[in-house]
């Protein structure tokens, strides 16, 4: 029988930006983020006679996965097999509801879907920091925060880069939404992995990594407190950070484009007539504007005009399996 997995992508206040060890995949810093509701990854494993086969399904049917993807793929199967102690060849057919590489954590969905999906189907037990430490060596370490739902501090212990992640608060605790203004739904032209290469050969990566600690406390203090202005201030000092080690990267990387910078302004004319929202973007051009889900209205119309579509989502309970397999 076919296991089938749904994992949420996520956001992150406070980035992943840098590898403290590129070998082990482990991060430079402590980063958090808000688990999504909407935008998932769906993941149909199945064991097979012969070798692996990875398929993308979209529009209602399967097609043989691009093979950089399928290839990378397998490469965790593998890992996951060693982990589980198991020689099975498998069937693996994923989807994702919303545009793929376009920096809305699309890996990161996509692998802890294909984690959970593996190893329930391999009966591998698997509770959620094992499950986090596994996602993340798919070479996707923000694939360790989608392991869980709500709010989520990766890694867990400040000391040990190489922890999983936990639950820093959960869902319940503040309804917070997010208005992904999509400027540019093309796959972008340099992965977050060269990213993360590169992040150390800015000259201001040190600093970020000493200024983080202090930026993390106030992070967690206004989401403890549901303090909006605290946290809006705090998330877009990192949205400029990141941007900043990126383009002073050598060679620099600009994530960017034109039309980010007319969402960002809009959502600065809307915060100072009164609307709570503030930003953040990742490795890519597209922008979320993160509000109380009772702005949500008002943000989704002032963003509308100035982007190919807008995704608006929530904060969501983590991943599940499901029984709504994906077929060929
Ligand atoms: O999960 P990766 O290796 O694709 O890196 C994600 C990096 C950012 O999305 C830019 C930041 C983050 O913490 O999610």
């Amino acid at each position: 029988m076919p296991v089938t997995a749904v994992a949420p992508a996520n956001i992150a206040f406070i980035k992943y930006w840098g590898l403290a060890d590129r070998a082990l995949g482990v991060p430079a810093n402590q980063s958090l983020s808000m688990t999504l509701s909407r935008c998932v990854s769906r993941c149909t494993v199945d064991t097979i006679k012969g070798p692996d086969e990875v398929w993308w399904h979209e529009d209602g049917r399967a097609r043989p996965a691009d093979p950089v993807f399928a290839a990378r793929v397998v490469e965790h199967l593998d890992r996951l097999r060693a982990f589980a102690e198991v020689d099975v060849s498998m069937r693996i057919i994923t989807t994702n509801s919303f545009p793929t590489a376009a920096g809305i954590a699309s890996s990161a969905s996509g692998f802890a879907a294909l984690t959970l999906a593996a190893l329930t189907r391999v009966d591998a037990a698997v509770d959620p920091g094992r499950l986090s430490i596994l996602a993340r060596k798919s070479g996707s370490g923000s694939a360790a925060r989608s392991v869980l739902g709500g709010y989520v501090l990766w890694p867990e212990d400040s000391e040990d880069p190489a922890s999983a992640a936990t639950t820093f608060l959960p869902r319940e605790h503040w309804a917070l939404s997010d208005v992904i203004a999509v400027v540019d739904s093309g796959p972008k032209a340099t992965s977050s992995r060269e990213g993360h290469f590169r992040a150390s050969t800015s000259p201001h990566f040190g600093r970020r990594v000493e200024l983080l600690g202090e930026r993390l406390q106030r992070v967690r203090t206004a989401l403890r407190e549901r303090d909006f202005a605290t946290l809006a201030e705090a998330v877009e000092e990192e949205m400029y950070e990141m941007q900043a080690i990126a383009t002073t990267s050598r060679p620099p990387l600009r994530y960017w484009r034109p039309g980010t910078l007319r969402v960002l302004e809009r959502i600065e004319a809307l915060r100072a007539s009164g609307v709570p929202v503030c930003a953040t973007t990742d490795a890519g051009p597209n922008v979320h504007a993160l509000c109380p889900d009772d702005a949500v209205t008002a943000v989704a119309a002032a963003l509308s005009d100035d982007c190919e579509t807008i995704i608006i989502d929530k904060v969501g309970a983590g991943p599940a399996l499901s029984s709504e397999h994906l077929g060929m």
